[in-house]
């Protein structure tokens, strides 16, 4: 299989944007293909420290960026991030970078419209970052979304732009916050397009090219199978479909050009926004994971919530993910811990069950089912073989490949790109 798919096998910030940065060296373009600027990759490479939420992660090492149809772009959130890494040294040109012509816009009315919705929910919120994210993609099903290459229309703009203020205005309104003025809203689409507009064309031709040419496609993906709208904890999830089989249809490519999938998992869990999260700790050792874990949201700043590794939770994001091998990251933040728990099920009203269950009231109630295993006393930190790990670390990420059914491809042991193992490289699988 000549391309990767990774995808996260959590709720988020499992470490993809290290994984993808690391596996790039491999490949020839990395495609973002579904979410925005709601993902917060961090990759830390030597005393350089990037903070990516829209650019493809293969930017670092100067490698071909895609931004596919499935991805709601803002554009002044992108070109704010082209110019922060920019800053940082790196190159951002139409020649690295590729927007997909029939990807989402996001517009200022869809942040308003996210916070606004988000206030009235009060304590029942979701916890989105606001960024517009599930707007967007709301709108981009009602068939009224602006997209990349309306910019070259300004007439299409502004027939466009009555619809959706008629309809976010109204909403706006009902909602007690501010509307928006159709001017003022073409005025800053029609500023940014010729910025825009040189990145943009027809991505999935370029993709086919490169597959003729049998080049390496990395796919990225932001959020993960326990955020996608279908298979995740509905509605405490983010509005895109985040599943490997989004990598086609979010590309523009056939499925069968996804190749091998990644599933990326910390190995301990963490949350950040609301919503169920059975092994979820408030005491003293959740405290403990979320120090020693650097547990902040990239994005919003908010501390993650942490837990024990959830072992029925990652084997379902398995199955529904197509996930064929994963990358285990942050093995080193469980160093010198006495015991590990391992959760393999649930109970819920008495009954035994391995999977986390649709129903929000379920879900809720579904109380998890721990396996002890005991810790190691060395460290992993910065291990870069297995021969350096501890036996019963080992056997801990053994533990979890039955669980979860699915083999350990990769290993990460720091944040810095070169403290990965692998075990198998998944572009020869
Ligand atoms: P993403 O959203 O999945 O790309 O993940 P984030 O970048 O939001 O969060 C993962 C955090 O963990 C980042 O700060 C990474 O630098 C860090 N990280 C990644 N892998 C490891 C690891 O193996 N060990 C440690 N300690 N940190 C890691
Ligand atoms: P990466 O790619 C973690 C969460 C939010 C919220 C829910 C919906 O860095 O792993 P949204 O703004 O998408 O409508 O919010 O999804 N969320 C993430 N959590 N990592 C992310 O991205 C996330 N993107 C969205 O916290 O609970
Ligand atoms: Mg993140």
């Amino acid at each position: 299989m000549a391309n990767v798919a990774v995808i996260g096998a959590q709720w988020g910030d499992e470490g993809k944007g290290k994984v993808v940065d690391w596996l790039a060296s491999r490949a020839d373009v990395v495609v973002r293909f579904q979410g925005g600027h709601n993902a917060g990759h961090t990759l830390v490479v030597g005393n350089q420290t990037y903070k990516l939420s829209l650019l493809p992660s293969g930017l670092v090492r100067g490698k071909l960026g895609i931004i596919g149809n499935g991805v709601v772009v803002d554009p002044d959130a992108l070109l704010a991030e082209i110019a922060r890494v920019q800053a940082q040294g790196l190159t951002v040109t139409p020649d690295t970078l590729r927007i997909a012509d029939n990807a989402t816009l996001i517009l200022p009315l869809h942040g308003a419209i996210d916070r606004a919705r988000e206030a009235a929910r009060g304590a029942a919120r979701i916890g989105t970052t606001g960024r517009g994210i599930g707007p967007a993609y709301e709108d981009k099903v009602a068939r009224r979304a602006i997209r990349a290459c309306d910019l070259a229309e300004p007439d299409t703009l502004s027939r466009k732009l009555d619809e959706l203020l008629l309809h976010h205005n109204t909403l706006l309104r009902g909602l007690g916050a501010e509307t928006f003025e159709k001017q003022a809203l073409l005025d800053g689409l029609l500023a940014t397009a010729p910025r825009l507009l040189p990145f943009v064309e027809p991505v999935w031709e370029r993709l086919d090219g490169l597959r003729r040419q049998g080049r390496r496609i990395l796919f990225e993906g932001a959020q993960a199978v326990m955020l996608d709208v279908d298979h995740g904890t509905y509605p405490f999830v983010t509005s895109s479909n985040t599943v490997a089989a989004t990598a086609a249809s979010g590309a523009g490519v056939g499925p069968s050009a996804v190749g091998f999938v990644l599933g990326i998992a910390k190995a301990y869990t963490t949350r950040v926004g609301s919503g169920p999260f059975p092994t979820e700790l408030t005491d003293d050792v959740g405290r403990m994971l979320g120090e020693r874990g650097h547990e902040f949201g990239t994005v919003t700043g908010r501390p993650r919530r942490c837990g024990w590794f959830d072992a029925a939770m990652v084997r379902q994001a398995v199955k529904v993910g197509g996930v064929q091998g994963l990358a285990l990251t942050k093995l080193d933040v469980l160093d010198g811990m006495q015991t590990l728990r391992i959760c393999t099920g649930y109970e819920v009203g008495g009954t035994r069950i391995g999977h986390l269950p649709a129903a929000p009231g379920a879900q809720a109630a579904a109380r998890p089912v721990y396996e002890d295993v005991e810790g190691w006393r060395g460290s992993t930190r910065g291990a870069r073989s297995w021969a350096q790990l501890p036996a019963q670390a080992i056997k801990y990420v053994r533990r979890i490949e039955e669980l979860v059914e699915a083999p350990v491809t990769l290993l990460s042991t720091s944040p810095e790109r070169d403290d990965t193992i692998m075990v198998r490289d998944p572009f020869q699988d």
